[in-house]
Parts: structure tokens; C-alpha cells; sequence
């Protein structure tokens, strides 16, 4: 993977950004990005190298996210739903108009439980929360 090295970008997920922001162009106009389970970082670092200067990007996860703005919460509850308001509200965010999302529950074979935890990321990141 001497390629993504080369790059600069931490991981082979940021070249996924890199190709969806290509076709669709949402980067370069948007002032606040929320990226819901970001760790280790790929997509924050595409994003952060593509909004515009003075836009607003936070990562958040699980596990801690390296650089830029991030939050160490669980995107399921309602303390991190507090904390990404708080951080809104400090930063002069009164809305995200991008929200990206790449979570994924550990996979192990447990398809039923795993399929549930997928929908519940899925339904954490609905937009009433955050926009
Ligand atoms: C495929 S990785 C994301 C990679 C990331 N887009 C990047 O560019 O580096 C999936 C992430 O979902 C996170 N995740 C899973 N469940 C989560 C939850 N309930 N809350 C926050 N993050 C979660 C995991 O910790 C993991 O880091």
C-alpha cells in the first residue's frame, strides 16, 4: 500500500472521499462537516484539505481520532448528541450541511445483531440531530 503512503492520507478510506467529492462536489461549499464513526482519520483528513478556509470539521468515534477537531463519544447516545450540540453551539454552527458517516459495528458472523447495530448507526446520524 506504498501508494497511500505516498499520498499523504492515513488510510485506503480516504481515496473513498477523495472519489465520491470528484463526482458529486460537496466539499468545496460546505462550512461545517460532521463525520459520524471518522477514526482513524482518512475521511476527516479529505475533508479538512477540501472545505473551504474557516469551515468547521469534526470527526467523531469510538476511539480517538488524530488532528483536528474530534469527539471520543458513542454516536448512539445522547451524550455525544449533547456534545456535538455543545461544540456547535461554541464554534458558531448552527447546522452541518454535510454529515458523513462510514460506521460500522465490529463483523464477526453474528449477522442479525450486527445488521441491528449497522441500522442503529445508520438512524444516529438522521439529520434532525445535528442540522
Ligand atoms: C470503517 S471505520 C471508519 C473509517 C473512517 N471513515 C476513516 O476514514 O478513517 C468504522 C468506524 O466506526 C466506528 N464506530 C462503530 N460503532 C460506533 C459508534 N457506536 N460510535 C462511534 N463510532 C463507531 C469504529 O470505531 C470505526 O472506527
Amino acid at each position: 500500500m506504498d501508494f497511500i503512503w505516498a499520498s499523504g492520507y492515513q488510510n485506503r478510506a480516504a481515496f473513498k472521499l477523495l472519489q465520491l467529492d470528484a463526482w458529486f462536489r460537496f466539499l468545496p461549499t460546505a462550512r461545517a462537516v460532521l463525520d459520524l464513526c471518522a477514526a482513524p482519520g482518512g475521511w476527516v483528513q479529505v475533508a479538512v484539505n477540501h472545505v473551504p478556509v474557516g469551515a468547521f470539521v469534526v470527526g467523531v468515534d469510538l476511539v480517538p481520532i488524530r488532528g483536528a477537531h474530534s469527539l471520543t463519544e458513542d454516536i448512539t447516545t445522547t451524550k455525544c448528541h449533547a456534545a456535538v450540540r455543545r461544540l456547535m453551539d461554541s464554534n458558531g454552527v448552527a447546522a452541518f450541511d454535510v454529515v458523513l458517516h462510514d460506521g460500522s459495528p465490529n463483523v464477526g458472523g453474528a449477522w442479525v445483531q450486527e445488521a441491528t447495530v449497522q441500522l442503529s448507526l445508520i438512524h444516529n446520524s438522521l439529520p434532525p440531530l445535528y442540522t
